[in-house]
């Protein structure tokens, strides 16, 4: 989706007036406590990570309550991070529908980057060695929804403070300790939305709402062992929509530039920050990944006259020209299009995959996706799951159980004929693992294959499955 002139005009007219002059009053003390920490600035970064985008395209990015962004060592040559968001504090969204009780989101630091040169060996900031992207990944976690869930409207408080019962820096460590060459993130950073209720030791003292404490508490702080390991693909899931965390997703882990207008910080511009274009991560050996952006999805059938419908098509022609880049194409997205999700009701019904990416991208192919896409990664259901197809559909795998309260719902062992999670697709084989925590592995063992396993908390493999073109099998 290339952003609207009229749109960005406007945007640049309206937002960064009314964002800068927040940047101002908080750079005077005037609009958050935290004021006094900017001013020091001899501090270390806070966090620092590597992101990957389009066309495998590396950045270094970095947090920081200092005043100014850090120098990064660059195979010895030294070169200033350059400034991504100035702190600011961000208004209450007027429009902002969920959760009700929110608030202003404050961002009380510098977020900085620097894309680097494809061939940088060694890049340091200080005695701090930042991971060095690979370009022919062999090994890579993939896991999502992995915040710790704090929302009223669904009277849902997982205990934060609690490493049993919210397992994400754990898995991380574990995650590290795997050695992958990248991370695939499939969306759902943040979850810690509204206040832990009073009488709640599991979650009391929790950070919430969309501003930078939340981030650094439900994100940045478990993840710092895996950001230190390897380089990250970053997917947006719909906690990342601009209704929710989409003002941090922007000014910290999408790849692509901050723009005025893009940052969710207006409601008047959510047609375009709420979508983005696909991009491709070269895997080297004539794969890759294509990285797109879901997060604004509905459960039931978009009409054709829907903004998403629209945006949705896009997606899929962009996706059609990345994939025509490489033989063998890996899809990450946040919403399972080609997975099922648990039944409450009914066990052996299990629910479909997403209806309203299935409405747009099956007007398009009635495979749902391009021919040279062979598996699908996403999260979104908090379960892990892999589903084949008899028919020329990819194979989907979910990975959304890193942190985040589990689903509990039961999958079945078997699919009963005719049950489907799209139109059109027969299922050839299925398998799932859950409530329980952990994380996925993928390993290239060939041109078109893959090794996943699943891990537990006690990183233990539960699952094992090889992948050979569009086909899985798990065990
Ligand atoms: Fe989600």
């Amino acid at each position: 989706m290339k952003l609207n002139s009229d749109a960005m005009r406007r945007a640049r007219a309206n937002i960064l007036p009314r964002v800068l002059m927040v940047s101002i009053a908080a750079w005077s003390g005037a609009a958050f406590s935290g004021a006094k920490d900017i001013a020091t600035a001899t501090v270390a970064p806070a966090f620092t990570w590597v992101v990957i985008g389009d066309e495998g395209r590396a950045t270094a990015r970095a947090i920081t309550t200092a005043a100014s962004c850090p120098a990064l060592n660059i195979d010895g040559r030294i070169r200033s991070m350059k400034i991504r968001a100035e702190p600011g504090t961000v208004p209450l969204r007027t429009t902002r529908s969920e959760p009700v009780d929110s608030k202003p989101s404050a961002f009380p630091v510098l977020a900085c980057e620097l894309a680097l040169p494809r061939h940088a060996q060694r890049v340091a900031i200080g005695q701090e060695v930042l991971p060095r992207p690979s370009r022919n990944p062999r090994r890579i976690v993939v896991m999502g929804d992995t915040g710790c869930r704090l929302k009223k409207a669904d009277n849902a408080f997982q205990a934060c403070n609690d490493s049993q019962a919210y397992p994400f820096a754990a898995i991380a460590r574990m995650a590290a300790a795997w050695k992958p060459d990248l991370v695939v993130h499939v969306g759902d950073y943040h979850y810690r939305e509204n206040a832990c209720p009073t009488g709640m030791p599991g979650c009391a003292g929790s950070s919430w709402g969309y501003g930078y404490d939340a981030w650094r508490d439900d994100f940045f702080v478990p993840a710092t062992p895996l950001l230190k390991a390897a380089a990250w693909v970053m997917t947006r899931g719909n906690h990342e929509s601009c209704e929710r965390a989409g003002q941090g997703w922007w000014r910290f882990l999408d790849p692509r530039p901050l723009i005025a207008g893009r940052d969710c910080n207006d409601p008047a511009f959510d047609s375009v920050g709420d979508y983005s274009d696909a991009y491709g991560v070269p895997l080297g050996d004539d794969a890759q990944l294509i990285v797109w952006d879901s997060s604004n999805t509905a459960l039931r059938p978009l009409k054709p006259e829907d903004m998403a419908y629209k945006r949705f098509l896009q997606s899929y022609s962009q996706i059609e020209d990345i994939a025509r880049r490489a033989r063998h194409n890996v899809a990450a997205n946040h919403h399972p299009v080609l997975g099922f999700a648990g039944n409450r009701k009914d066990r052996s019904q299990p629910l479909p995959g997403n209806r309203g990416i299935q409405s747009a991208f099956g007007a398009r192919s009635a495979r749902y996706f391009p021919a040279q896409v062979e598996l699908l990664l996403s999260g979104h259901t908090h379960i892990w799951e892999q589903v084949s197809f008899k028919t020329e559909h990819p194979s989907q795998f979910i990975s959304g159980i890193s942190g985040t309260l589990e689903d509990t719902e039961p999958l079945p062992d078997r699919v009963p004929e005719g049950v489907t999670p799209a139109s059109g697709a027969i299922v050839e084989s299925m398998s799932s693992w859950v409530g329980q925590y952990g994380f996925m592995t993928m390993e290239r063992t060939g041109i078109d294959q893959w090794r996943v396993q699943v891990m537990d908390q006690a990183g233990q493999v539960v699952k094992n499955c090889r992948t050979r073109g569009r086909r899985s099998d798990c065990r």
